[in-house]
């Protein structure tokens, strides 16, 4: 076995021997997350690989899962994108097929497509235009002002589709997909945060139940939260999401006392320090996606990009 230290130092030299960038989702563990890290943020920051376009990579690893690397693949079709485990899915993702997307178009005729971007690139192959969890409601409100709909099928995150539409004032069609991290929270746990915690202000992610976010202070993604705790610098902090959200903020925020309720998604914690090695010492495991699925999955990630 090996330590973190060495894994850590075997990392930083494949990076410059590859000439590759770690990118990490804010879910990922202190020691990927603070440790061998060059690029961190929010699944807009990430999947949309905004940084990894400037950095002019040759390789990509995507720490996070599945459709993250998919979807930097997709923007950066030049560069070799990896992950350090294959099995690091995500329960949005899986609830739902190009098939489910087709028939859903052919029983609401003419609605157009807003597809979460926790989806594989097949998916968002039939969409009409993709959102994140940072850029839902603008999203919705462009397509209500500039398209000039007055209702959307958004899939396939039932609970962001009712947060978000409501917020933007659309009404939406949706798929009974679900965050198995984020519906696990409920009202009473924030009650009783609320009860042995007097003050403390609580923010939750847009994945989680209507009334989950309804009994929060703030809801927003990942990104959004920490912009939200820079800014308003709480004494008390409760974070409604995945438990590596509050691990990095605290490091980075050591005088906000953190209540810590969490939850663990397994997918996101499938990547450690030593498979991120091996990833870069084999080159495995590459993500690909079909030329033609990727010219019209890529086109709904363009639209959500020219909004801004
Ligand atoms: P964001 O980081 O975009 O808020 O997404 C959260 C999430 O669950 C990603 O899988
Ligand atoms: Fe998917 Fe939820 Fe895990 Fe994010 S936290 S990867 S949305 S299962």
């Amino acid at each position: 076995t090996t330590s973190f230290a060495d894994d850590a130092a075997a990392i930083e030299a494949l990076k410059v021997e590859k000439n590759a960038v770690v990118l990490a989702h804010n879910y990922q563990t202190p020691e990927i997350f603070h440790g061998v890290a060059d690029i961190v943020g929010d699944s807009l920051a990430l999947a949309l690989a905004r940084e990894a376009r400037a950095v002019e990579a040759d390789v990509l690893l995507l720490a996070g899962v599945h459709f993250m690397a998919e979807t930097a693949k997709l923007l950066n079709p030049e560069a070799t994108v990896l992950v350090p485990d294959l099995e690091a899915g995500c329960s949005l993702a899986e609830s739902i097929t190009a098939a489910d997307v087709r028939a859903l178009k052919a029983a609401h005729p003419g609605l157009p497509v807003v597809t979460y971007v926790n989806t594989s690139a097949a998916v968002k192959a039939e969409s009409d235009i993709c959102c994140t969890s940072g850029n839902a409601v603008k999203v919705l409100q462009h397509i209500t002002q500039d398209w000039g709909v007055r209702s959307a099928i958004m899939i396939p995150d039932e609970y962001l589709a009712a947060n978000m539409s409501a917020i933007a004032g659309i009404e939406v069609v949706t798929h009974p997909g679900r965050c198995e991290v984020h519906e696990r929270f409920t009202p009473k746990d924030i009650a009783d945060i609320r009860e042995g915690h007097p003050g403390v202000v609580v923010v939750a992610h847009p994945e989680c139940a209507p009334e989950v976010v309804a009994a929060a202070d703030f809801a927003g993604s990942t990104a959004q939260m920490q912009s939200y705790v820079e800014q308003e610098r709480p004494a008390r902090l409760a974070l409604i999401t995945e438990c590596s959200m509050s691990d990095n903020l605290a490091a980075n925020n050591p005088e906000v006392q953190m209540i810590r309720p969490c939850n663990l998604c397994p997918h996101m914690k499938r990547n450690t320090l030593a498979k991120i090695r091996r990833s870069l010492e084999t080159m495995t495991h590459e993500i690909t996606v079909d030329a033609d699925v990727a010219d019209r999955a890529r086109r709904a990630i363009d639209r959500m990009l020219e909004i801004g």
